[in-house]
């Protein structure tokens, strides 16, 4: 059971102090933003290579962006542990996969709410991680979309049925009041935003987290 607190909701002034501050999490998550493939703007590939010069926490890195291929590489051979890119803005996903593995970084791919678990299916060999996007991407601290719910556990069974080893990531309106039915429907990795960073104690947030999740998982 992985925590990934989202910096999206950290304090842009202190990044550093920040990362600090969630260093028991599995990773720290960057979503980059091109307000093209979403309505917002975020971070580059500038603060990846910042934030590497910072931290020793493993970065995964979340792309809403359009034309993945042009930019998902640099991520990669910047050092992020985890490169994930929306199947929806991908022209050549299994290329850009295999692209991100050669770079030495873990390739992952995104789906938003409406897109179904079957479009992903026959990418599985490609990808490490496969990202159930639980809201609309953009934003942070929206309520997770209980129509995503079912996709979870599709997705888990698709992925136990491929016999390969696959993370099931889970992001958007991830709370302590839903992690432990999100662990039970087969998700295993956690981005949380803003329920990591409202507290003040970050480090015993992201513990309750995990010790829930869990407690929960099947
Ligand atoms: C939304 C982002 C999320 C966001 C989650 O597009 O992909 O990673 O930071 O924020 P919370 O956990 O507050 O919903
Ligand atoms: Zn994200």
């Amino acid at each position: 059971m992985h925590i990934h607190p989202s910096i999206l909701s950290a304090d842009y002034a202190n990044f550093e102090r920040d990362l600090k501050s969630i260093s028991s999490a599995d990773a720290a998550h960057v979503d980059v933003m091109d307000n093209h493939f979403v309505p917002n703007l975020t971070f580059g590939l500038g603060l990846v290579q910042a934030l590497k010069k910072v931290s020793d926490l493993p970065l995964d890195i979340h792309l809403m962006i359009e034309n993945p291929e042009r930019w998902a590489p640099e991520y990669a051979a910047a050092g992020a542990e985890s490169v994930t890119f929306h199947l929806e803005a991908s022209n050549d996903p299994i290329w850009l996969a295999r692209e991100l593995r050669k770079l030495g970084s873990r390739s992952a791919i995104a789906i938003k709410p409406n897109t179904s678990v079957e479009d992903v299916v026959e990418l599985l060999p490609e990808i490490d991680m496969l990202l159930i996007m639980t809201v609309e991407p953009g934003f942070g601290g929206q309520a997770l979309i209980q129509s995503t719910l079912s996709k979870i556990s599709q997705a888990r069974s698709e992925i136990r049925n491929s016999g390969l080893e696959i993370a099931l990531q889970v992001d958007g309106g991830v709370t302590e009041d839903n992690i432990g039915e999100l662990a039970k429907l087969g998700a295993d990795v956690f981005v949380a935003g803003s329920a990591v960073f409202k507290n003040p104690d970050r480090n015993e947030q992201i513990s309750e987290l995990r010790a829930l999740a869990k407690a929960h998982s099947s």
